[in-house]
């Protein structure tokens, strides 16, 4: 099968270089339009398609981002494996600013956003209890190694709803909870890959201590641009690598996230 790579990028990541045949296409969804127009061409004779998930310019909020789109637009476009790219507030001392988290795991504080493509007359459960796909997680996390950057296999998530960073008793309550990094926009991005059967893989990229470290101040977004700004080459340069270590063509998916409707849906067929 034709591997088509998508990249959903964050802060700080608004485009791919070296993309050949690179073209800005529009994609329409029932789910509404995505964050903006999606680019697409080649890498390394992999075809690849991005899409930055604040939009060009940063225009929407963590709130504001059409998810269901997002993931619909790039699946309709082909994709079979997704890559998102996201910077995140660290909750312990040993992830520092400018490290990269493969992330493996996400708890989910999120309150304002569709979070399901399943409703009105179709019912699913999918497993997110591997919420990411370990095949792809340990290519990026190959593709990061000639980087340089300190590389952190394995973490979890705290996604929180913003658009605010979070209180201090809030910040060490997600500590408490064994939490390692911060973000807001990792939920429901990864429920809904799940449900449209993609692999997705989490890349993020510390860029603060948020409020709980008593040697940093708060966290501000000039902190927070200071060191994607930094840093901008790691996450461009993991990219940029994932082709070769992919390949053009794919197998079935060995933890199955190709597969995950099979035994998720519980509508009688004749519904
Ligand atoms: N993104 C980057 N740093 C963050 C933080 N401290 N909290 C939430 N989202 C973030």
């Amino acid at each position: 099968m034709q591997r088509k790579i998508g990249v959903i990028g964050g802060s700080g990541v608004y485009q791919i270089e070296g993309l050949q045949d690179a073209a800005w296409t529009v994609v329409e969804t029932p789910w509404g339009a995505p964050s903006d127009e999606i680019l697409t061409g080649t890498l390394g004779g992999v075809p690849m398609c991005f899409l930055p998930r604040h939009g060009r310019g940063h225009v929407h909020l963590p709130t504001e981002v059409p998810f269901r789109a997002n993931i619909d637009a790039l699946k309709r476009l082909g994709c079979t494996d997704l890559i998102a790219v996201s910077a995140v507030g660290s909750l312990r001392e040993d992830f520092a600013p400018g490290d990269m988290v493969v992330l493996d795991q996400f708890i989910d504080r999120t309150c304002a956003r569709p979070a399901s493509f399943f409703g009105e007359g179709c019912v699913a459960h999918v497993s997110l209890a591997d919420p990411v796909c370990a095949a792809l997680s340990e290519a990026c996390a190959r593709a990061l190694q000639p980087t340089g950057a300190t590389v952190h296999r394995g973490g979890t998530y705290l996604a929180i709803e913003g658009p605010q960073f979070s209180t201090r008793a809030e910040s060490n309550l997600y500590r408490s909870w064994g939490c390692d990094v911060i973000g807001m926009t990792a939920m429901p991005e990864a429920r809904l890959a799940r449900e449209a059967e993609l692999c997705y893989a989490s890349v993020a990229m510390v860029t603060d201590y948020d409020c709980w470290h008593e040697g940093h101040g708060a966290v501000d977004v000039a902190q927070v641009i200071a060191v994607l700004t930094r840093n901008a080459g790691t996450a461009k340069a993991m990219i940029a690598g994932l082709p070769d270590l992919l390949g053009a063509t794919r197998a079935p998916c060995p933890c199955g996230c190709d597969r995950a409707l099979d035994h998720a849906v519980m509508t009688a067929p004749d519904r």
